[in-house]
C-alpha cells in the first residue's frame, strides 16, 4: 500500500480535549479501525493541548482541522469520507 493512500487522524489528548470527547473518540476510533481491518491504512495520532481548549475538542484529519466535535459517529462519518477522497484520488492516477 503507498504511504500515500494512508490516512493520518490526530487526537488532541489534552485534559480538556479528552473529557470534552476525544476521549470516546479514541476508543470508538479504534473499535472501528478493528472492525474494518483498517490498521494499514489510519494512523491514528495523539498529541497535547494546543493551547486553544475553549473550541475543542479538536481533531486534525488528513491535514484538515475540525474542533467542537464531541460525537464520535460524526467524527468516523468524516474520516470514511476522508478515506473515499483518498480512494477517488488514487484511481484517477
Ligand atoms: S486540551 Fe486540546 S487544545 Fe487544550
Amino acid at each position: 500500500m503507498a504511504e500515500n493512500d494512508r490516512l493520518k487522524v490526530e487526537l488532541c489528548m489534552g485534559s480538556s480535549c479528552f473529557a470534552r470527547g476525544n476521549s470516546g473518540t479514541l476508543s470508538d476510533l479504534e473499535e472501528y479501525i478493528n472492525e474494518n481491518g483498517l490498521e494499514d491504512r489510519i494512523e491514528l495520532e495523539g498529541h497535547l493541548c494546543l493551547g486553544k481548549c475553549n473550541s475543542g475538542p479538536h481533531i486534525t484529519i488528513g491535514g484538515k482541522e475540525f474542533s467542537g466535535i464531541s460525537d464520535s459517529s460524526c467524527v468516523i462519518d468524516l474520516v470514511k469520507k476522508a478515506l473515499e477522497e483518498i480512494d477517488a484520488e488514487s484511481d484517477l492516477h
